[in-house]
C-alpha cells in the first residue's frame, strides 16, 4: 500500500492556500457539535502524488457517532461524518423537502452507484462527502444540532449550512428546496480497506 498515502494530519493543510480549512475551523468556534479528530497517518504522502489526485487513505478508528473529520483530497475537503442512529433515522422523512432526495442529478458526477440510496453512502452509519457548496463553492459549516437557531428552519433536523448564501445541505448533503445550491455536495469514489482504513478516490466499483 506504499503507493498510496495518507495525509499526516487533517489539521495541518496549509490554512492560507484553503479558504475551506479556515470555515471548517469557523463552523468550530460557532459551537457545532462536530469534533475534528486528528488523522494519524500511515505513509507520508509524497507533494507530486498529492497534485496528481492520487488516492489517500484515513483511519476512522477513532471516530464517534456525531463526529465528523476531515481530509484533503485533490486539494478538496472531504467529510467523513460518523451519524448517529437518529441521525439516520431523519433521513427517510426528509424526501419532499429535498431538491434531488434520490441523488438523481449528474448521478456519475455526484454520487457513484453505491451511494445512491437514502444515506449516499456504502455503509448507512458513515458520510463520506466533499465539503464544497455545488452554488459559489463555499464551505458549508456543521449544524448538527437539532431544533431552532439562527438562519436555519424552526424544524432544523440537523445537516450543514452554507454560511455565503444560505444553502442548507442534511446528513447526507442533500440539497434542501429551493436554495441558491443546485445540487447536492459530492460523494467521491472511495471504499473501504478495513472497518477502520477508507480510501478516498478510489473505489475499484466498490
Ligand atoms: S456558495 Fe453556498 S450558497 Fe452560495
Amino acid at each position: 500500500m506504499s503507493d498510496i498515502p495518507s495525509i499526516p494530519d487533517g489539521n495541518t493543510v496549509d490554512q492560507g492556500r484553503r479558504n475551506w480549512v479556515a470555515m471548517t475551523a469557523g463552523a468550530g468556534a460557532l459551537g457545532t457539535v462536530a469534533v475534528a479528530v486528528p488523522f494519524v497517518a500511515s505513509v507520508t504522502p509524497s507533494e507530486r502524488a498529492k497534485a496528481a489526485g492520487a488516492a489517500v487513505e484515513a483511519d476512522i478508528g477513532a471516530l464517534q457517532p456525531g463526529e465528523k473529520m476531515t481530509v484533503e483530497w485533490r486539494g478538496k475537503p472531504v467529510w467523513i461524518v460518523r451519524r448517529t442512529k437518529e441521525q439516520l433515522a431523519v433521513l427517510g422523512k426528509l424526501d419532499p423537502k429535498l431538491a434531488d432526495p434520490q441523488s438523481k442529478r449528474d448521478p456519475s458526477g455526484l454520487t457513484p452507484e453505491y451511494a445512491r440510496n437514502e444515506y449516499r453512502s456504502i455503509k448507512s452509519e458513515y458520510l463520506v462527502a466533499v465539503g464544497i457548496c455545488s452554488h459559489l463553492g463555499c464551505s458549508p459549516s456543521d449544524k448538527f444540532t437539532v431544533g431552532a437557531q439562527p438562519s436555519l428552519p424552526d424544524d432544523w433536523q440537523g445537516g450543514f449550512l452554507c454560511p455565503c448564501h444560505g444553502s442548507t445541505f442534511d446528513m447526507a448533503g442533500r440539497v434542501f428546496k429551493n436554495m441558491p445550491a443546485p445540487d447536492n455536495l459530492e460523494v467521491p469514489p472511495h471504499m473501504y480497506l478495513t472497518d477502520s482504513r477508507l480510501l478516498i478516490g478510489e473505489d475499484k466499483k466498490a
